[in-house]
């Protein structure tokens, strides 16, 4: 196999650097790319924000950071190869003349580390700058220096179809679509690339991954803490668009998509759009009996959340995917705070058998077969199927066949963050969202988001799966939410 070329180095400007991305995920990131020589050494990184620090600040702030966060902890020489080309600057985005002064030192940085132009413009700040940082990087000529664009656009990418628009407008008229990189970071982890391995490297699988065969799919991406300290955050986006909107809808389309023609970018994307596209638009009569929304007892005591607060912090949802492949076979999503246990993963439920053979057990009582993805923690794949219990009587029960990374591959994987950013620095645009995606998922979720209109939330229990409805979504189908803790 031919390893990957490392990228020409470039200068990766941060802003919203005084946040809570830049010492969680990035500065590690960066420092672990660096330390495993996946980048080069002169890559240069620039921090900016508001706050009033000098580079030396910022550099003793991030050192800890990286020492907090990182996968690999820092050694003294480790860091110094990192921090020898980290720079600040403070500045505000909103003030014009603050751009040029930014390309002075960019272009200095240029002249000592050879980095010819190359940008990796990040925006980590408010969402609500992200569309003013793309045209004033366009307006000061900062994005045009000849050398290679890159715009990283984090989650969330508007708040509904109009805002995405309007920010892919914004984007599409200061950058060209191959250097716009928006991040879902569900897809920098190792396991939800490895979806589209597992079901395309292996030719059991494809042949049985349909409505014939499957007799519902669920996807649940479930957290077990609350909202922390990002009370003023989540209150403006729910769970609804905090995780439904990207994650659990990356996670469908790349389950529920066809077999792309090429591994290639684009191939890839397009298919995932026409999941998107053939997913069922519910009417508003019809959100309100698919979908559930809950808040956990006690948010609405959380810093910076309204005492009177209709924010949903779960949300379930049934899905159908109108195509040949899919056709009345139902998807159930659900997302949440303050569940019982952080877990994320995929269940594929198979069809019950057809026939029963076995005169001493009930068809009703043997299990169906489950694949369960487990995308996070405790990595790995498991197929349930029925067994011959030994003895003179046939008896069967159900066992699992494990497939554990840890166990295969060892501990380690990079960071999803990591993996990101190399893919960005290298120009390859797979895992990351395009334009269209973006609009598809938003025109999935806006309905929904109508239909709740000023209705209230269901009140839970921490440490339970949410409100009783989203239990009974499923019973009224005669399915059952399978227990990932
Ligand atoms: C983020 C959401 O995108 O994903 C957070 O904003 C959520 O609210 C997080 O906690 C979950 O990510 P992970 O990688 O921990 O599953």
């Amino acid at each position: 196999m031919n390893p990957r070329p490392a990228p020409e180095p470039c200068i990766a400007v941060i802003f919203g650097a005084s946040g809570d991305l830049a010492r969680r995920r990035l500065l590690p990131a960066l420092h672990n790319l660096q330390t495993d020589g996946l980048i080069p050494d002169s890559t240069a990184i620039v921090g900016t924000s508001r706050t009033g620090y000098t580079s030396e600040d910022w550099k003793a702030d991030m050192r800890a950071a990286v020492e907090e966060h990182s996968r690999i902890p820092p050694t003294d020489e480790s860091w110094a190869t990192v921090a020898k080309d980290v720079h600040y600057v403070a500045g505000d985005v909103t003030d014009e003349g603050f751009f040029p002064e930014l390309g002075e030192l960019l272009e200095k940085i240029d002249a000592e580390n050879g980095t010819n132009g190359n940008r990796l413009w990040y925006l980590a700040t408010i969402p609500e700058l992200f569309h003013l940082v793309a045209e004033r990087l366009g307006k000061s000529g900062l994005s045009k220096t000849g050398g290679r664009q890159r715009i990283v656009v984090e989650k969330p990418f508007g708040k509904d179809l109009r805002s995405a628009r309007a920010l892919n407008q914004a984007l599409a008229t200061n950058f060209d679509e191959d250097e716009i990189y928006r991040i879902d970071h569900y897809l920098g982890k190792e396991t939800v690339q490895n979806l589209l391995v597992f079901r395309f490297a292996n030719a059991i699988f494809e042949p049985i991954w349909n409505r014939r065969y499957v007799d519902n799919v669920q996807i649940t991406v479930a957290e077990d803490s609350g909202i922390g300290e990002r009370g003023s955050f989540y209150e403006r986006v729910g769970a609804l668009r905090d995780v439904a909107q990207n994650h659990l809808l990356q996670l469908l389309s790349l389950i529920a998509m066809e077999p792309p023609i090429a591994w290639e970018p684009d191939d890839i994307r397009t298919e995932k759009v026409q999941v998107l596209r053939a997913v069922r638009r519910w009417s508003t009569r019809e959100c309100n009996e698919v979908t559930v929304r809950g808040q956990y007892e006690g948010y609405r005591e959380e810093a910076n959340v309204d005492p009177e607060s209709d924010t949903e912090t779960f949300v379930a949802m049934t899905l159908f995917i109108d195509n040949w492949r899919w056709a009345d076979v139902p998807f159930y999503l659900r997302t949440g705070k303050q569940l019982p246990a952080k877990v994320t993963e995929i269940a594929i439920q198979f069809k019950h058998v057809p026939h029963l053979l076995f005169a001493r057990t009930a068809v009703e009582e043997l299990e169906p077969n489950v694949l369960v993805i487990r995308i996070q923690p405790d990595e790995g794949v498991s197929l349930t199927f029925g067994v011959k219990v030994p003895g003179p009587e046939i008896e069967v029960r159900t066992v699992d066949m494990e497939f554990d990374y840890e166990t295969d591959f060892g501990s380690g994987s990079p960071e999803a963050y990591e993996r990101l950013l190399l893919e960005c620095m290298l120009g390859d645009a797979m895992l990351f969202t395009r334009a269209d995606e973006i609009e598809e998922a938003w025109e999935i979720v806006d309905p929904i988001r109508e239909a709740w209109g000023e209705g209230k939330p269901a009140g839970y229990e921490p440490g339970t799966w949410g409100p009783k409805a989203a239990e009974e979504l499923l019973l009224r189908a005669g399915h059952r939410w399978r227990d990932p803790a």
